[in-house]
């Protein structure tokens, strides 16, 4: 899986443009990965954000933060300048209440082991209004289907908002209550 997950061929499975669309990642917002790994998507979500957006790409591995690191040193990506690299468990995440316009999370929730505490943990990191994306991919090993994402994710509180995709690639999209 290691290699596969941040691979061109992956990508081409699972199209960026299409993640970024589904997830409703737009310019100028302040972001949150949850579980950034090394980074399969985190450039191309940067680059949408732009320079008036941020991603805070958080993780709980070093190592993975180390790979990301890497990748953002290659010249290709040196332009970009509007992700950090957070070392961090999501289950008690560095942030202050209201922080993010949104907060997305690939193949990650299903390795957390409290995802109530996780989900709530998002809910509270989330501006009023805000969204969190949640997408699944099948070879991932721990595939859930996308009726216990939306399970998980109502009974933390959160709104269901949009789903979108396939049986084995899809995002289900909430939202936090407006104020
Ligand atoms: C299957 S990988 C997916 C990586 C990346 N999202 C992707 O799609 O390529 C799951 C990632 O979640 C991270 N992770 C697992 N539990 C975590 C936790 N409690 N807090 C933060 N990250 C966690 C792992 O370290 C790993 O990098």
């Amino acid at each position: 899986m290691g290699r596969f997950l941040d691979s061109d061929f992956r990508r081409k499975l699972q199209s960026p443009d299409k993640l970024i669309d589904r997830s409703g990642i737009k310019e100028g917002m302040h972001v949150l990965e949850v579980g950034c790994g090394s980074g399969a998507f985190t450039t191309f979500v940067a680059r949408t954000v732009g320079i008036k957006g941020e991603v805070y790409a958080l993780d709980i591995q070093p190592g993975m933060l180390m790979q990301l690191k890497e990748k953002l040193s290659r010249p290709e990506n040196r332009d970009i300048r509007n992700i950090k690299l957070i070392k961090g468990d999501a289950h008690n995440l560095p942030f202050d209440d209201n922080s993010f316009d949104l907060v997305y999370a690939i193949t990650v929730i299903q390795e957390i082991p409290d995802k109530n505490k996780v989900l709530k943990e998002i809910k509270r990191v989330l501006k009023p209004g805000g969204i969190l994306a949640v997408t699944e991919f099948l070879p991932d090993p721990d595939y859930p289907l996308k009726s216990t994402t939306i399970r998980l994710g109502e009974e933390a509180g959160l709104i269901l908002d949009k789903v979108e995709g396939n049986l084995w690639h899809y995002t289900v999209r909430f939202k936090t209550k407006k104020k």
